[in-house]
C-alpha cells in the first residue's frame, strides 16, 4: 500500500524549505545592500552561465503567489531564511523596509495556517561585513548576535520555530577552502577558523534567543552524508571513520558536548592545521533539535596526496542530475546515527532531488522525484517507527531556483518556474504530495 500522510504521527508536519538568495531577487530594492553571493555570482567563472540571483523567482513581489501554491498543496510549514543585508545596512543599521517584507511574509503565512520555520543565516553574509573580514573577523560573532537579537525581536512573537544556520560546513569549507562557494578563498587554516567562527555565531544567537523569545525552538541545521569506505579495505576503512566525525560530527559535537570529534581533531593537527578550541561553552548553549539536510552518500578512499587524507570515488547507484547517488537507506542510517549520540529531537530540514524536468503542455512528469520522495518517506517512517524523535520534514524546495555555483541549470522544485515569464506549474509531484497530503 502506498505510504500516506496519515501513517505518520499527528503532529509530524510536512513543508517545503527555500533560501533568502535562491528565490527572492529584488537585490536592489528596498534598500537591500550586496551579499557575498552577489558579488561571486557576478564574478566571471564562478557560477555556471554567470547567472546570479538578481531576479531568482521574484519571490519578493509574488510571495503572496507562491504561499497560496503551498495552501493549496496542503503544506504545514515553510522554512526560509532572512537576507541579513535586507534587514541591516552596513552591518548594524535596522532597514525597516527590509523588516517589513518579513512581517508580511510571516503574517501571510499565518493568515493561510502554515507554520513558518526561519533560518537566519543560509550563506549570503553582508557584502560590507565581508569587507570587515567576513567569517575570519574575530568579532563577526557578535555582529551576528546583534543581527539574530534583532530579528527575533521582530518576528518572535509570531515565530516559534528558528534555525541558526544553514550548513555551516558548507559556509566554510566550500567558501573558504574548496572555493566553490561564496566568498571563494582556498585556504584550508582559514577554513577552520571561519568553522569556529561560525559555531560562535551559532552559540551567541541561542543565548540571547532564551532572553528574548521565551516560548520558542531553536536548534541548528547540518548537512548529513552516509560516509561508506570505497573498498573493503583497512585504509578505506579506517580514513572513512575520520570523514564521517568531519562531515557528519564537526557542527554537532561541539554543539552537544563543548569540542571537536577526537579522531578527525587528531588527524588534523597532525596535518599541522591550527584548529581553534576557544569558547567551547557559548557554543554549546543548550538547543531544541538539530535540522537534517540529507541527499546522499559518500564513498571515501584513502588518499596520501590529499591535504584531507581521502577522496571522492563515484559510486554505481541511479543518480541525480547533480551527479548524486539516491540512497534512501543512508537517510535512516543518518537519522539513526544522530538520534543515538545525540538524544535530541530531530527535523528533516532538507530533502530532495534535481532531475532532467521538461515542461510539456503545461505538464511535468517527473516521476522519478515521486519515487525519490516516497523511498525517502519510508525511510523516515521506519526510522520513526524505530524509536527516532522524528518530528517533521522538508522537501528541498518548492519551486526551481538558483542552485548556488550551478546557477539556473538544475531544478529541485515540486513547482516548475519558468524563468522568463516567472509562471508557476505545479509538477507532478506537487499534485503527488498533495493527495499524500490528503490522505
Ligand atoms: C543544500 C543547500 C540548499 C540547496 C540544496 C540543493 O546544501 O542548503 O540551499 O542548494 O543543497
Amino acid at each position: 500500500m502506498a505510504i500516506k500522510r496519515s501513517d505518520f504521527p499527528e503532529d509530524f508536519i510536512f513543508g517545503t524549505a527555500t533560501a533568502a538568495y535562491q528565490i527572492e531577487g529584488a537585490v536592489n530594492e528596498d534598500g537591500r545592500e550586496p551579499s557575498i553571493w552577489d558579488v561571486f555570482s557576478h564574478t566571471p567563472g564562478k557560477v555556471k552561465n554567470m547567472e546570479n540571483g538578481d531576479i531568482a523567482c521574484d519571490h519578493y513581489h509574488r510571495y503572496i503567489e507562491d504561499i497560496e501554491i503551498m495552501k493549496e498543496i496542503g503544506l504545514d510549514a515553510y522554512r526560509f531564511s532572512i537576507s541579513w543585508s535586507r534587514v541591516l545596512s552596513k552591518g548594524k543599521i535596522k532597514n525597516e523596509k527590509g523588516l517589513d517584507f518579513y512581517n508580511r511574509l510571516v503574517d501571510e503565512l499565518l493568515k493561510n495556517n502554515i507554520t513558518p520555520f526561519i533560518t537566519l543565516y543560509h550563506w549570503d553574509l553582508p557584502y560590507y561585513l565581508y569587507e570587515k573580514g567576513g567569517w575570519l573577523n574575530p568579532d563577526i560573532a557578535l555582529y551576528f548576535q546583534d543581527y539574530a537579537a534583532l530579528i527575533f525581536e521582530t518576528l518572535g512573537d509570531r515565530v516559534k520555530n528558528w534555525i541558526t544556520l544553514n550548513e555551516p560546513w558548507c559556509s566554510s569549507f566550500l567558501g573558504y577552502f574548496m572555493g566553490t562557494h561564496a566568498p571563494g578563498h582556498k585556504n584550508i587554516n582559514e577554513a577552520f577558523i571561519a568553522a569556529h567562527n561560525l559555531l560562535k555565531a551559532h552559540g551567541h544567537a541561542v543565548k540571547v534567543f532564551r532572553e528574548i523569545v521565551k516560548d520558542g525552538k531553536i536548534g541548528i541545521t547540518n548537512v548529513v552524508s552516509k560516509i561508506e569506505p570505497a573498498q573493503e579495505n583497512e585504509e578505506d576503512f579506517q580514513v572513512a571513520i575520520l570523514v564521517d566525525e568531519f562531515v557528519n560530527g564537526w557542527f554537532h559535537d561541539p554543539v552537544v558536548f563543548g569540542k571537536y570529534p577526537e579522531n578527525a581533531k587528531g588527524l588534523l593537527k597532525q596535518l599541522g592545521l591550527k584548529i581553534p578550541e576557544d569558547d567551547m561553552d557559548i557554543i554549546s548553549q543548550p538547543i531544541d533539535f538539530f535540522g537534517v539536510n540529507y541527499y546522499s552518500r559518500q564513498l571515501i578512499k584513502y588518499d596520501p596526496y590529499n591535504p584531507l587524507m581521502y577522496k571522492h570515488v563515484e559510486g554505481e547507484l541511479p543518480k541525480t542530475e547533480m551527479g548524486w547517488e539516491i540512497y534512501p537507506k543512508g537517510l535512516y542510517d543518518m537519522l539513526k546515527k544522530l538520534h543515538q549520540r545525540y538524544g535530541l529531537p530531530l527535523y528533516i530540514t532538507e530533502n530532495g532531488m534535481a532531475g532532467p524536468d521538461k515542461l510539456i503542455n503545461n505538464i511535468v512528469n517527473d516521476h522519478y522525484r515521486i519515487d525519490y520522495l516516497e523511498k525517502h518517506f519510508q525511510q523516515a517512517l521506519l526510522a520513526i517507527k524505530n524509536g527516532v524523535n522524528l518530528k517533521g520534514y522538508f522537501i528541498w524546495t518548492l519551486m526551481d531556483n538558483f542552485e548556488w555555483a550551478e546557477g539556473y541549470s538544475k531544478r529541485f522544485g515540486i513547482v516548475y518556474v519558468d524563468y522568463k515569464t516567472q509562471k508557476r506549474y505545479l509538477k507532478k509531484s506537487a499534485l503527488w504530495l498533495k493527495e499524500f497530503l490528503s490522505k
